[in-house]
């Protein structure tokens, strides 16, 4: 199963798809994480990206569907994959379409998190993250442990993202609006759009994300 995980920035799709991986037995696929690991390697490639993201502007196109179309190539990514914060313009849902439809696959289902922007700019800027293995804690939501030490991979590296500012936030989601949003529509005509309200429990968001799957 194809499944796309859609909203704002900050809306929980990180979150979400984490959570949803082991019971879909597909893998989180992420772009944004996958940019911030190339950043970390120190790659020239890692340097193009940081320029877009530092200042909450989308990565180019070109760039982020060659990274996708080596990501599907991967044996975990044979059988279905959830897709986080991809794709985020009309151009990469056609590339994806191509590309799974030349696997013989296609978007299952798209659900998208409805989160305000109130609450949006408060998740993001108190967001915390393991740079070690990508989870995810919110200072107030989820704390993260106070000897500092990740619950999941037991790294010590847990920081604020440089692109969790208020200003920066602000232009990702002009940005989301702006070339994202449209997204949707591409989608809706095919009939696979499920909208949920993703303010609440994190738990609470799971059940309804669940029931918008069918399980
Ligand atoms: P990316 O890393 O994809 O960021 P994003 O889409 O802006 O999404 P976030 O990671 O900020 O939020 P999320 O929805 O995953 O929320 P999370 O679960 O962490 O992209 C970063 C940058 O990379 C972009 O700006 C761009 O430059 C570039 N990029 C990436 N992909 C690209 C693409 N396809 N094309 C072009 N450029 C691309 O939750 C947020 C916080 O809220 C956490 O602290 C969490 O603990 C908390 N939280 C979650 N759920 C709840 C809840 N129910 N209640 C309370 N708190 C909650």
């Amino acid at each position: 199963m194809d499944i796309l995980l859609f909203g704002p920035p900050g809306a929980g799709k990180g979150t979400q798809a984490k959570l949803l991986t082991e019971e879909l037995r597909a893998p989180q696929i992420a772009t944004g994480d996958m940019m911030r690991a190339e950043r970390q390697s120190g790659s020239e490639l890692g340097k193009k990206f940081d320029e877009y993201m530092s200042a909450g502007k989308l990565v180019p196109d070109d760039l982020v569907i060659e990274l996708i179309r080596k990501r599907l190539s991967q044996d975990d990514a044979k059988g279905g994959a959830i897709f986080d914060g991809f794709p985020r313009t009309v151009p990469q849902a056609e590339a994806l379409d191509a590309l799974l439809a030349s696997m013989g696959r296609q978007i299952d289902r798209v659900i998208a998190l409805d989160v305000p922007l109130s609450a949006i700019v408060e998740r993001v800027v108190g967001r915390r993250v393991c740079l070690d293995c990508g989870q995810t804690y919110h200072v107030s939501y989820n704390p993260p442990p106070s000897d500092g030490v990740c619950v999941s991979c037991k790294g010590k590296n847990i920081v604020q993202r440089k692109d969790d500012t208020e200003e920066v936030v602000s232009t990702r989601f002009e940005q989301y609006e702006a070339m994202t949003q449209p997204v949707l529509a591409h989608y809706q005509a095919r009939g696979i759009v499920k909208v949920i309200d993703g303010v609440g429990e994190l738990e609470a968001v799971t059940a309804r994300l669940r029931e918008a799957l069918g399980r």
